[in-house]
């Protein structure tokens, strides 16, 4: 840490996006992870923690939730792992519910622990959960595949509070990280943003934003 603090100086702040629970049996969780939490806040070169889970190779739904793309991902797979993911694939990708802010109750174990700011992570489609990570301590929320699908949802949320992500959390998007990674909804054809231009705190009429958003 110390090195990354030495090449970045004060100019950028640092991250630690670490595991809480890895999902495996006899892998990382809460017991292991509070005191990494707080050895990190000791040593003094972090200005933030993010708390994940999974395990890209072991459990990787295990972060993300939701529908399992198994023929997303056979699909971008050469043979004869192609078949083999198709046999015994769902061994891998094991299927698990997802709620808004599926993180945010072990996480609020690290933020007991700690006085660092943290960022929450999982799960975050709109200003509910976003105001309930507030008022428990997080300094902020990060948020990927509600990105992926509406670049400009932060916008649209400014102006639209009660609106959330139309992220069907389908995870179709996992794979695409072989081939461009991209939110397999949006038609790259023709979407664009329909704030992209606009002065700050802009919000898009209705027929903009349907043009900007075809219909999934
Ligand atoms: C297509 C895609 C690629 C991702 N790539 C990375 C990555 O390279 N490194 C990483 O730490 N997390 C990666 N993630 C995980 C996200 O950073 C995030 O932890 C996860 O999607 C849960 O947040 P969300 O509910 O806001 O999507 C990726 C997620 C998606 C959907
Ligand atoms: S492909 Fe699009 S809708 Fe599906 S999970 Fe990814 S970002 Fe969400």
């Amino acid at each position: 840490m110390q090195a990354v603090r030495d090449a970045v100086g004060d100019r950028i702040a640092i991250v630690a996006k670490m595991n809480m629970d890895d999902g495996v049996p006899g892998g990382f969780w809460l017991d292991e992870a509070i005191p990494v939490a707080q050895w990190l806040e000791a040593d003094g070169t972090v200005d933030a923690l993010e708390m994940t889970a999974g395990s890209s190779l072991l459990n990787p739904m295990y972060l993300f939730k939701g529908d399992v793309p198994l023929d997303e991902f056979a699909g971008v797979m050469p043979q004869p792992i192609k078949a083999g993911v198709k046999v015994i694939g769902h061994r891998l990708l094991k299927s698990y519910p997802y709620v808004d802010g599926y993180l945010l109750e072990d996480s609020r174990q690290v933020r007991a622990a700690v006085e660092l700011p943290m960022i929450l992570l999982g799960g975050i489609t709109g200003r509910e959960v976003m105001d309930t990570a507030m008022a428990d301590g997080f300094g902020f929320v990060a948020m990927a595949r509600a990105l992926l699908r509406e670049p400009d949802l932060v916008n649209r949320l400014q102006a639209d509070p009660a609106g959330r992500s139309l992220c069907i959390h389908c995870n179709k998007c996992m794979p695409t990280n072989y081939t461009g990674t991209r939110c397999v909804l949006v038609d790259r054809r023709t979407t664009r943003s329909a704030t992209w231009g606009k002065p700050e705190g802009y919000a898009p009429t209705s027929a903009e934003w349907d043009a900007s958003h075809p219909a999934s």
